[in-house]
């Protein structure tokens, strides 16, 4: 099967790598692990975002806005993606980042501001009124004779479904090029756009993986239901243009498999394996996994190979959706101790 895709601007390096994983000590009893670099999307303008937002900026430069405005906690890779993609393509950006602002400009935050984004912090409290005070902000600008476009979280809504579809295809000719098909793809889940566009993608491409998120806050069941929630959306939106086509059936939430209980202490905040995890792969293998998602989808990989879950003659391909800025904000938590010594 194929796919007609709607237009999409170009921001992302495409195809990333597939690469094998050499396990670091501790980790011997993985299954065949591969990893999809997406970390290798681009470097300001890296990770899985940036495949969404090749679409939704083309949706964007369709509706002639010349802002788009976007939401996310403060370290949100989404929110700095799509600054710097507006910075690519010569629109502003207008950020609505959860939490109260930092004293100083780190990791993310760091990059919206250089990629010259407007932020606005709002409460916690304020977070269910999030869409609200984006649709706000849309009027303010039409007021001001200037045309914004809303991405909505994590750009999990229907153009940015389309991004995965794409990565999809991707992984249909790794697979050929390795000679194997994999048995599980695994990935973290932080708002579910990712996780709709890989089934698709696998049913337009005839992978037969099996689609295994971590999710990295809230529970499986509430993913499950936002997944299949997308997925109604993306029908309903593109019914006209894929009508009659086999693979463009909403998602049943009962067919949604996420791998619970690896989501540590609070979103965006690592276990103590969560920690040491990252700093051995980092160590061992030049991969650098991030403390809000990578590292917790790494870890929800790791648990269920111990629970059995695959064979050792498994392939299972881990896909690295970047976040490497995140680090930065975690040093006092990730420095590793004792790493320098006086001469
Ligand atoms: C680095 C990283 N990995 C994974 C995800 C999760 O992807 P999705 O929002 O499509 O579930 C995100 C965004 O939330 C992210 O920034």
């Amino acid at each position: 099967m194929s796919i007609a895709f709607p237009p999409s601007v170009s921001l992302a390096n495409l195809p990333t790598p597939v690469e094998r994983l050499r396990p670091p000590p501790g980790y011997e009893r993985l299954p065949n692990v591969y990893v999809k670099r997406d970390d290798l999307t681009g470097a300001a303008l890296s990770g899985n975002k940036v495949r969404k937002l090749e679409f939704c900026m083309a949706e964007a430069a369709a509706a002639g806005a010349d802002t788009v405005i976007t939401c996310g906690g403060v370290q949100s890779n989404h929110a700095r993606a799509t600054a710097v993609a507006a910075a690519r393509l010569g629109l502003r950006s207008i950020l609505v980042l959860r939490g109260p602002e930092p004293a100083e400009s780190d990791g993310n935050v760091l990059i919206d501001r250089l990629a010259g984004a407007e932020i606005r912090f709002i409460d916690e409290a304020e977070w269910p009124r999030v869409g609200r005070i984006m649709a706000g902000i849309e009027a303010e600008l039409e007021a001001a004779g200037r045309a914004g476009y809303t991405i909505p979280e994590g750009a999990s809504y229907p153009p940015g479904v389309f991004g995965y579809i794409r990565a999809a295809g991707e992984i249909a000719d790794a697979e050929r090029a390795l000679g194997l098909s994999f048995d599980a793809i695994v990935f973290a889940v932080g708002s579910g756009g990712t996780y709709a566009g890989l089934v698709y993608g696998a049913r337009i491409f005839g992978l037969r993986a099996r689609i295994l998120g971590v999710n990295v806050l809230d529970t499986p069941e509430y993913f499950a239901d936002r997944v299949a929630g997308i997925s109604e959306d993306f029908v309903r939106t593109y019914e006209r243009r894929y009508r009659g086509e086999p693979w463009f059936e909403p998602i049943p939430a009962g067919d949604v498999e996420i791998a619970g209980g690896y989501d540590g202490p609070a979103y965006a905040v690592p276990s103590g394996e969560g920690i040491e995890l990252i700093r051995t792969f980092a160590r061992s293998t030049g991969l650098f996994l991030d403390p809000a998602y990578t590292g917790k989808a790494m870890l929800g990989l790791a648990g269920e190979a111990a629970k059995g879950r695959w064979k050792a003659s498994n392939s299972v391909l881990f896909i690295h959706t970047g976040g490497i800025f995140s680090l930065f904000p975690r040093r006092k938590e990730l420095a590793p101790p004792g790493t320098t010594r006086s001469a």
